[in-house]
């Protein structure tokens, strides 16, 4: 079969297109047919080496697709049945073996395509407003790189639960993207100082909390942001990694916590990846979560989707299409 694998850490062109044997579904596992990978900046890290893998390897962490065969001990689904999985190394490729408790069942009218759209991103969201700072009804929350994939989802899961929302964006067309996500507020972080915007925004008062993806270029004005004992949650870096922190800013600050989750500790068991999956998947299907599909790639032009992604002219999601 094709997989994109990377042998050595490196650029767009470390993305290699290599032919590979199939994978045979080991205990508990089934064999996925993929028809829709979905692209996750955490997939530039690995590519970079900013993240480990074992090499070579194939990357990717998210797809829907078929069951076409399963493992010894695999009973949870049955081969023909329609699923989705996040979390599990190797997706760029035609074919993957997943452990049968890291799928979820597509519901009834839910594509492959948006289900891959959906996944990670869209978890990532769930437990950043649920679990990580439950942001409820009337609290303010920033969220940076508010039209990126997992900023159009945050920004309307915070504000169906009654949030007021600022986000920030690079251009005008993102501010639009992420207004009609439902954001109260838009800022264009590469024209305004973000954090003088924010104290002005909120008569001075700053947020609860910043929902904090983009890590080198805008931390420390994040922190000026929030409202005394507020919450900055980095949960991403993609303008690169935060330099090491003298704890002591937290308390001149505002007796501020800082945290830095990660998707993984939170769908850590069957239940709680069922809960949040099953959440997400709902919303979609009832229509008060929508998916931006910003563009599908096949899946040979891995690297083109990485370049998009890594120069900021994406907005939603990208999909690479086996
Ligand atoms: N911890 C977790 O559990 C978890 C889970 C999922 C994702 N994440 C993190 O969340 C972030 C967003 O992931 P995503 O896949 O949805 O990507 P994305 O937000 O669609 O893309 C990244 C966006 O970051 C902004 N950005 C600002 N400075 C940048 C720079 N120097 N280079 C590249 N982008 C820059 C850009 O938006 P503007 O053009 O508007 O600035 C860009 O579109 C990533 O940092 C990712 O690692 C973390």
């Amino acid at each position: 079969m094709k997989a994109i694998r990377v042998h050595a850490p490196g650029g767009p062109e470390a993305l290699s297109l290599d032919e590979v044997p199939r994978p045979v579904p080991k205990e508990g596992e089934a064999l996925v047919r993929i028809e829709a990978v979905g692209v996750n900046f955490i997939d530039v890290y690995m590519r970079t080496g900013q993240y480990k893998m074992s090499l070579p390897g194939t990357v990717g962490l998210e797809a829907a697709g078929t069951v076409e065969a399963l493992g010894p001990g695999a009973a949870a689904v049955k081969p023909g049945d329609r699923v989705a999985y996040c979390a599990v190394p190797g997706a760029y490729a035609e074919w993957a073996a997943v452990p049968v408790n890291r799928l979820v069942s597509l519901p009834e009218g839910l594509d492959a395509r948006r289900a891959a759209a959906a996944m990670l991103q869209g978890m990532t969201a769930h437990y950043l407003t649920h679990s990580t700072y439950p942001i409820r009804s009337g609290e303010s929350c920033l969220v940076h790189a508010a039209a990126g994939g997992v900023g159009l989802l945050l920004c309307q899961v915070a504000k169906k639960r009654g949030a007021r929302v600022f986000g920030t964006v690079s251009t005008e067309e993102k501010a639009k993207r992420a207004k009609d996500a439902g954001a109260d507020e838009v800022i264009l972080y590469t024209r305004t100082d973000f954090a003088v915007e924010v104290r002005r925004l909120t008569s001075g008062k700053g947020v609860q909390v910043v929902y904090e993806s983009v890590g080198k270029t805008t931390f420390e004005k994040s922190l000026d942001c929030l409202a005394p004992r507020g919450f900055l949650v980095l949960f991403g870096q993609s303008s690169g990694a935060v330099p090491p922190v003298d704890p002591q800013i937290l308390n001149q600050k505002g007796s501020l916590y800082l945290t830095r989750p990660t998707l993984a500790h939170h769908i850590a068991t069957n239940e709680e990846f069922l809960e949040r999956s099953g959440d997400v998947l709902g919303w979609i299907r009832e229509g008060s979560l929508k998916l931006t599909i910003d563009r599908e790639l096949p899946l040979d032009q891995a690297a083109q989707a990485h370049r998009l992604l890594e120069s900021r002219q994406t907005s939603g999601k990208l999909l690479l299409i086996p």
